[in-house]
């Protein structure tokens, strides 16, 4: 849904460094005009494939909420403003995006090691929002920034909220499925079990994994049609039998 929300071409021409921001490279983060509408018709659509989700329609809603969290997970190294247009403006991080990777065909668990280490980093940290412990709510391989000088992995785009209600395992176990699903729609079928499971072994925590077993059932219906978004239209055969061997690995 990305690029039909955001306007990746005016953030990429834009990036200009920043005196206020202590010399740090800047990147504008634009929405199209039309950002609003779309999210409203995902958020309905959300609702009846049961994905626990919100896009945040309100623009200073979201504004506030890019902000709040790129400051959360990456400050005082990095930081993020509200520039004086109004629109937000945040730290160019350094490495490239997952995504670019599982496109190539180079995608290695080490990668997905350091996501899950980030992920676990990020889970601890306080989301007033939530009143308990932060989730992102679309960590998908294109939101993970690779530095493969430090073998660091950071999170970017904050657009997507879990619902307030849902547990903090819960929202936490979500946050692994959604990463999970994208790199299993996208990798070659022998690489599967190795990218999943080194990215499960760099999150580590053992109670929450457990509960993702439950989650990696492929349903039927309205869910399906998300599912089926998330691992790339992947063929319901093929996909039934990652998931289930990733489940019985993570049993
Ligand atoms: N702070 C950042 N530093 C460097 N690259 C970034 C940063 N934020 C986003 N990007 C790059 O721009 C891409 C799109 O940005 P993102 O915030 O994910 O918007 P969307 O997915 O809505 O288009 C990311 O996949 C990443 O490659
Ligand atoms: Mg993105």
């Amino acid at each position: 849904m990305g690029s039909l929300l955001t306007d990746n071409d005016a953030m990429m021409q834009r990036a200009d460094l920043c005196a206020e921001c202590g010399g740090h490279a800047m990147m504008p983060k634009r929405r199209r005009p039309a950002a609003w509408l779309v999210m409203r018709v995902a958020n309905a659509f959300f609702r009846l494939a049961r994905n626990p989700v919100e896009a945040i329609a309100d623009d200073e809603e979201w504004r506030a909420w890019e902000v709040d969290c790129f400051r959360l997970l990456h400050a005082p190294e990095f930081t993020a403003v509200c520039a004086r247009d109004g629109h937000p403006s945040v730290s160019v991080l350094p490495g490239r995006d997952l995504s670019q990777d599982l496109a190539a065909g180079m995608l290695r668990p080490a990668h997905l090691a350091a996501a899950g280490a980030e992920l676990r980093r990020a889970h601890r940290l306080h989301s007033r929002h939530h009143g308990a412990a932060w989730s992102h709510g679309d960590p998908h391989t294109g939101n993970f920034l690779f530095d493969a000088k430090t073998g660091r992995a950071r999170l970017v785009d904050f657009e997507m909220r879990h619902h307030r209600e849902l547990s903090e395992a819960r929202r936490h176990a979500d946050d692994l499925l959604v990463m999970l699903q994208d790199v299993c729609g996208r990798c070659a079928r022998d690489e599967w079990l190795p990218l999943a499971t080194a990215f499960l072994e760099g999150y580590g925590r053992g109670e929450i994994i457990a509960s993702l077993a439950g989650l990696l059932r492929v349903p039927r219906g309205i869910p399906r049609v998300w599912w089926a978004v998330r691992t790339s239209w992947m063929r319901g055969a093929e996909l039934a039998r990652r998931m289930d061997a990733l489940r019985a690995a993570v049993l």
